[in-house]
């Protein structure tokens, strides 16, 4: 059988995550050949979640440096992966979202002239510098790719404005909701000792997750420093956060928080017991891409920690609010939902503007449909 050579290439966390339900999928349908290929911009990050969706990648370029920079990512990707997308030769490279990996992963797909289907396309801020770099990393991939796998209208249109012919966008849902329809039912008993103690019951539980380099410095230590606030002024409230495994982010988060009561440092967690966090929790305050995805579905109100958001259709549903890094702001944004429980009520509604489940499957349809030749 004339199988259609695909190769997925990705780094981090959440391309790992999103990536996951199209290689169950490709991997599930006769016509494809997959192969995996993982940057390793992202190393511990990474891992868990290959055990978690069993993947188990054909190659590791091992990129990760401790200290590693936007050009040490793309200058190691460029030198390591030209030799196998000689070796594999694939119909179509598959590169997910925004982040160094994936756009180095697709320059180097180009340079080969290989077809490019980019998941995730077509997110926009319309400010370079925010996020910094996935603004312009996913800019340019837009331009290098064949297929926009658009998970949204909005998306499609913000690609439609670019000049892409709307013969090449194909709008799928979000990958994400695949994956955490994958693991949303799942049993889970926190075995980790701060988090078994909590009362979810008595207390009213935050979550924080926060990681985005146009944030570092002053925005990121405002933010902190109005989480140390919110648990002065709501002795009713926890707040957890997953500190992220960026040096940055650690530096400021372990130098200001460590020892605040009833706030709990703890590390990046698994993405079982994290989705069961949220879903135990009164309220998420987050800089995430995939966390505002992720929140609507679990009916979790959302206070975007950002200037910017490339995902509009979470606010536009009234689930998700953009806070900002200003410390009085995000004290209010919360003190209102603390408060006023219509207010609450109102953000605490499940919304699927992201998608249902379905993503994956439709990627598939539209490489399948494609054939060989694409
Ligand atoms: C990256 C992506 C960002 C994405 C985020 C998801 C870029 C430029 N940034 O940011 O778009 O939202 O991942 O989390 O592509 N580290 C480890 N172990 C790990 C992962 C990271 O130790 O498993 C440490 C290393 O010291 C590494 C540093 O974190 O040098 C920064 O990692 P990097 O991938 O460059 O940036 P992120 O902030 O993780
Ligand atoms: N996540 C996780 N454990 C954590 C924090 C986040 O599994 O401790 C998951 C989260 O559910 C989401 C993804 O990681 O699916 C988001 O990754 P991240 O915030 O690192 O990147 P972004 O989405 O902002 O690019």
């Amino acid at each position: 059988m004339n199988q259609i050579k695909v190769l997925a290439i990705f780094g981090t966390r959440p391309e790992t995550i999103k990536m996951a339900p199209i290689i169950r999928e490709l991997n599930r349908r006769p016509s494809f050949a997959l192969k995996v290929i993982v940057t390793g911009q992202h190393k511990e990050m990474v891992q868990h979640y290959l055990d978690l969706f069993s993947i188990v990648p054909d190659h590791d370029l091992s990129i990760m440096e401790k200290e590693q920079t936007l050009n040490t990512i793309v200058i190691n990707i460029l030198k390591r992966l030209p030799a196998f997308l000689n070796e594999i030769q694939p119909d179509v490279v598959l590169v997910q979202g925004d982040t160094t990996s994936a756009f180095a992963a697709a320059l180097a797909a180009y340079h080969n002239r290989i077809k490019i289907g980019h998941v995730e396309a077509g997110l926009r801020t319309r400010d370079k510098y925010n996020p910094f770099p996935e603004e312009i990393n996913r800019h340019l991939i837009g331009g290098l790719a064949d297929f926009h796998f658009a998970p949204t209208q909005k998306a499609r249109e913000n690609l439609i404005a670019e000049g892409i012919s709307d013969k090449q966008i194909y709008v799928t849902g979000n990958t994400i909701i695949d994956a955490l329809k994958m693991i949303v039912g799942k049993k889970h008993r926190f075995n980790d000792g701060i988090l078994s103690k909590i009362d979810f019951e008595a207390m009213r539980v935050i979550i924080v997750t926060t990681h985005r380099r146009e944030s570092f410095g002053k925005p990121l230590l405002n933010t902190l420093n109005a989480l140390k606030r919110i648990t002065e002024l709501f002795r009713n409230t926890e707040i957890v956060i997953p500190v992220h495994y960026n040096p940055n982010v650690r530096k400021s988060v372990y130098g200001l928080l460590r020892n605040v009561e009833r706030i709990h440092l703890v590390e990046p967690l698994d993405y079982v017991a994290f989705i069961h966090l949220l879903n135990k929790s009164y309220l998420i305050l987050t800089d995430s891409g995939g966390v505002q995805e992720e929140a609507p579905s679990l009916g979790k109100p959302v206070l975007v920690l950002r200037e910017t958001t490339e995902r509009p259709e979470g606010i536009k549903a009234g689930v998700a609010k953009m806070v900002g890094t200003d410390t009085e702001r995000i004290v209010a944004a919360v003190r209102e939902l603390m408060e006023d429980l219509e207010s609450y009520r109102k953000m605490a509604q499940v919304a699927n503007p992201y998608g249902n489940g379905k993503a994956a499957a439709r990627i598939a349809d539209v490489l399948q449909s494609k054939g060989k030749s694409m």
